[in-house]
């Protein structure tokens, strides 16, 4: 308090969220969550899971680069990575709570489990859903990577810059993209 009797006031508390995945490659489904999410967010930080025991089809280099380029419009949009445990990446940025998406039921089961384990190794930290917009619950990485590699069309599944980046990887002819990079 000032001597004057004015008073301070308190520091506006920002909310802060961790939109955590391993985006190999960015799909117009993550879009869409980033774009809805980061109206509920002061800060969204998109973070990029660096599995090292995986392999990825985009290294995360790659994928940095390519989420850099798609969340351009959105100003409390920014891109982190992460190896390790989420939990541990939450409370290092300082974040309020995790988000996720979900688009049917099959998603369902494995995000309970990810959202009861994350909340059982870090009490506070809290998991809040998005239903997937429905043009887009179809869409997942896995099967844009099979469609693209097999010479199918997938714009309007993913941002044109990584449409580009898949035929340059891929070229559309089924090689390229092994086993287990899907
Ligand atoms: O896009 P994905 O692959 O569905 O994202 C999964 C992700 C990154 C959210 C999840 O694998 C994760 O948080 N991995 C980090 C390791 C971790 O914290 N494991 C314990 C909770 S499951």
């Amino acid at each position: 308090m000032k001597e004057t009797g004015e008073r301070v006031a308190a520091p506006q508390s920002r909310i802060v969220a961790i939109y955590p995945g391993s985006f190999d490659p960015i799909t117009n489904g993550h879009l869409d969550m980033i774009e809805r999410g980061s109206r509920l967010a002061d800060r969204l930080i998109v973070a990029i899971l660096e599995n090292r025991r995986k392999q990825t089809l985009f290294s995360i280099q790659e994928r940095v680069e390519m989420l850099t380029e798609v969340v351009r419009p959105y100003p409390n949009v920014e891109i982190g990575w992460f190896h390790g445990l989420l939990v541990d990446y939450v409370k290092e940025r300082g974040a309020n709570f995790i988000l996720r998406g979900i688009r049917a039921i099959s998603d369902y089961e494995y995000e309970l489990q990810i959202a009861h384990m994350n909340r059982r190794l870090s009490p506070g930290v809290e998991t809040v859903f998005l239903m997937a917009g429905e043009a887009y619950s179809f869409i997942s990485s896995q099967l844009v990577k099979e469609v693209a590699s097999l010479g199918g069309d997938v714009s309007g599944l993913v941002p044109p810059l990584v449409q580009d980046r898949l035929r340059r990887l891929l070229g559309g002819t089924g090689e390229g993209l092994s086993a287990a990079s899907r």
